[in-house]
């Protein structure tokens, strides 16, 4: 057996184990930073799920956009209001602050004041790939240049105390995956502390087909963890990116909204594979916090379709519940939906709404 497969056996016989990072014993299952999507209610939701035991090692806020200032801290609290609870869910999850940009300084000064405010550490996205962000110089673009890769990580090192990691989030690169081992070394030159690959080009978006075997060139380029990401949406899939990939660490994103219990079945918690009931019941759950959290109607409604559309390809019943909603202009007939029993996922009615969680002070909506 290969190191790397050995590796990932020795992760997976002790995956019952919370790693809380990549290179700790155990098994380390993040969930992915997805802007408009993972904010903190939906972090605080998916880290409660099996009464705290969610099985999720680490979460990423979505990204912060930083230019040519330092960001401000009003901004950064209102991605991440998880900064005035210790940077950590309510379940005691870590959240690390995601920046994106292309000027080291602002960048590192941004990296400063987050670790300041209490981030567990700091992510550096260079993995976006929506065409605005790249026209102005940032995300993918930069993986262009594999030397501002490592300028960039170097300064938000040296500006964070090192008992906070700084990882780094890439694809495989802009139209091939041909510099990768370049790029990943420029992350670990710049002082990484891992490296979080979406195992995509910036090219293909999120067309298929994913790459997991590609990962192995900045796995064997570096001595750092290389972290996989890309179409992981089942407990086998985990297995077979390892086979392909050497990986024995993960992050998790779309492939969490159809099977939210994923995190917690790869650790070998018994958990049905769909739950129609129980799913439709997290989901009336989402909308309570949202909206006790002060997010309007249509804020809500919006987060539950987009849960929904992204969850969709998982179940044929989360698909049903996705075509009935969409097209729902207010939040009341689309929660109407999600308790009225249907032959192919049998609702009942939603549990009553808990509490505000403790982190209910920023707005739910998109940052
Ligand atoms: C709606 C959406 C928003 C995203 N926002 C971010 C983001 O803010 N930061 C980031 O690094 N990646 C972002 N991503 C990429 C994901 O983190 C992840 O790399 C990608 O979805 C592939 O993983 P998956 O197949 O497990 O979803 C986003 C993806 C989606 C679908």
């Amino acid at each position: 057996m290969s190191s790397a497969g050995s590796a990932f056996e020795a992760a997976w016989a002790r995956r019952e184990r919370v790693a809380p990072r990549p290179d700790a014993p155990g098994l380390f299952l993040a969930l992915a930073p997805m802007d408009g999507v993972t904010d903190w209610v939906y972090r605080d939701l998916l880290t409660d799920l099996g009464e705290g035991r969610s099985g999720i090692s680490l979460c990423v806020s979505e990204f912060v956009r930083v230019t040519r200032d330092r960001v401000q801290p009003q901004v950064l609290r209102r991605h991440c209001p998880e900064l005035d609870h210790g940077g950590r869910t309510r379940a005691g999850v870590e959240v690390f602050v995601q920046l994106l940009g292309g000027e080291p300084e602002p960048m590192a000064r941004s990296a400063a004041l987050a670790a300041e405010l209490g981030a567990p550490g700091i992510d550096i996205n260079f993995g976006c790939p929506a065409k605005t962000v790249n026209d102005h110089d940032g995300g993918a673009t930069i993986l262009k240049t594999p030397q501002r890769v490592e300028a960039i990580v170097s300064a938000v090192r040296r500006a964070v105390p090192l008992d906070r990691p700084v990882s780094v989030k890439i694809r495989l690169g802009w139209d091939g995956s041909e510099r990768l081992a370049e790029i990943a070394r420029a992350a670990e030159a710049g002082g990484g502390s891992w490296l979080t690959v979406h195992a995509r080009t910036r090219l293909q978006l999120y067309r298929p087909p994913v790459d997991w075997a590609a990962l192995a060139k900045a796995r064997e380029a570096t001595r750092f963890p290389v972290v996989a990401n890309g179409d992981l949406c089942t407990v086998d899939d985990l297995r077979r990116c390892a086979e392909q990939s050497g990986c024995h660490a993960f992050m998790i994103g779309r492939g969490s909204m159809g099977r939210p219990w994923l995190f917690r079945q790869a650790r070998g918690h018994a958990e049905p594979e769909l739950d129609p009931p129980r799913y439709r019941e997290l989901l009336h759950e989402y909308v309570a916090r949202m909206q006790a959290g002060g997010a309007p109607e249509r804020a809500a409604l919006g987060r539950l379709k987009q849960w929904l559309r992204l969850g969709a390809p998982a179940f044929a019943e989360v698909d049903a519940l996705f075509q009935a909603i969409k097209g729902c202009a207010e939040l009341e007939p689309a929660l109407a939906i999600l308790s009225s029993p249907d032959p192919r996922a049998p609702g009942r009615p939603p549990r009553r709404a808990s509490p505000a969680p403790a982190v209910a002070t920023a707005p739910a909506s998109a940052p």
